[in-house]
């Protein structure tokens, strides 16, 4: 079972299993944000899959569709980090509450569920991993609450001999340094699956996914991945904003390759218990990621960067990917623009089947942000 399975990283996942001869049920809610008030699952999601009209939030439809699973992949979730600083309840009650039914109905209830995967992010860190070249250190510092209009000083410094930090490789035994309420939720799913998982001898497998994009994800959203966004606005010729100065980085992974960790967490024993990052390993900044996006999409625009601060925004985050590589023999597949030559022939067919119609929401989104103070 995939719950959120309707979703853009869920359908992908379902694809890839129904090739390798699995049956698959999705669970999903269609959330309007997602699904845009559809009561169907979307066209892309295969009509291979049995497919559930289900909230996991609702512990009657959950009991009932678990009942000849053996492998649940917990994906369902309200999505969006901005967004969730001002929709507490929300974020609280899918995120966490769902995933916390989800478990009271798995060591409650009747099922033969053997193997449990949750998506969780790389947002519960916070800030990435610095290198001090002078200290010869590693610092962890905590994310940026406030950048005053005057120093707009982006960069971190070491707190010893306050040197300019490099960005260094994340690795999953730093700390969490959750600084919004969707990075608490996404904690609070792994601690949960985490604790019942082992308690319950239930095998469970937390994958701390990096900045995903690929086909299928959610356009109109104003609050998912930073590629749909800038596509948005790309094709709608407005120019895609860019907050700070552009040189942030992220280190951003195609949906074929997170697919790929989601099936070996499945496969291999070795992901018992264990919590991975799945990303590339590479890290892009986010103005490279306009320009190539505007070349890509033949536009001849350039982003509007802001200078502005987005409250809770990381400077440069990377995964490292050594402990995913090393257990469960995880390589990715797909470098940025392999992975962006996937996306565009989709962005661009979706734009010409909706009459050059896709609702640019990031001017809308921006100003709701700068109403409620967090710009
Ligand atoms: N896309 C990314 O960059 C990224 C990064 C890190 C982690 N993740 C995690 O991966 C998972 C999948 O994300 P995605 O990008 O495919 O998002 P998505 O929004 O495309 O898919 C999520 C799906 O969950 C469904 N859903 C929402 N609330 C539900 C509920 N109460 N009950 C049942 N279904 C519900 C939605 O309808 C949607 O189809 C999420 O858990 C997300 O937190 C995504
Ligand atoms: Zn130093």
């Amino acid at each position: 079972m995939i719950t959120g399975g309707a979703g853009f990283i869920g359908s992908h996942l379902a694809d890839f299993l129904l090739h390798k001869g699995h049956e698959i049920i999705v669970f999903d809610s269609l959330d309007p944000q997602v699904h845009h008030g559809r009561n169907l699952p979307p066209d892309y999601l295969s009509k291979q899959v049995k497919f559930i009209h289900g909230d996991v939030r609702n512990s009657e439809q959950l009991a009932e569709s678990l009942q000849d699973i053996d492998v649940v992949y917990h994906l369902a979730a309200a999505v969006g980090v901005a967004q969730s600083m001002y929709q507490v309840q929300k974020f609280i009650d899918v995120n966490s509450h769902g995933t916390a039914n989800l478990l009271d109905v798995l060591i409650n209830k009747p099922n033969h569920v053997k193997k449990l995967i949750v998506a969780s992010s790389m947002s519960i860190y916070g800030e990435g991993s610095y290198n001090c070249p002078t200290c010869k250190k590693i610092v962890n510092p905590k994310v940026r609450q406030f950048v005053t209009e005057k120093t707009k000083d982006w960069e971190y410094s070491c707190p010893i001999c306050q040197n300019k930090l490099i960005p260094f490789p994340t690795r999953e035994n730093k700390p969490a340094d959750c600084s919004t309420v969707y990075a608490l939720s996404k904690k609070e799913q792994e601690d949960l699956c985490m604790m019942i998982g082992k308690t319950y001898g239930l095998n469970t497998t937390v994958l701390r996914f990096f900045g995903t994009y690929g086909s299928r994800q959610a356009l109109s959203n104003p609050y998912t991945g930073v590629c749909a966004i800038f596509s948005t606005a790309l094709l709608s010729n407005n120019r895609p904003i860019v907050y700070e100065d552009g040189n942030q980085s992220r280190d951003l992974i195609h949906v074929k390759d997170i697919v790929q960790a989601l099936n070996l967490s499945m496969e291999r024993s070795e992901s018992k218990h264990e919590i991975f990052n799945v990303g590339t390993g590479k890290s892009v900044s986010i103005s490279e990621v306009a320009t190539i996006l505007s070349n890509a999409l033949g536009k001849k625009i350039h982003p509007e960067i802001s200078y502005k601060f987005r409250s809770g925004d990381v400077r440069h985050i990377c995964a490292d990917i050594s402990k995913i590589s090393e257990k469960l023999g995880f390589k990715p597949q797909y470098s940025f623009s392999e992975g962006i030559s996937e996306l565009i022939p989709w962005i661009k067919e979706k734009f010409i089947l909706n009459g050059g119609n896709i609702v640019d929401n990031s001017v809308k989104a921006k100003l709701e942000l700068e109403k409620k103070g967090l710009i």
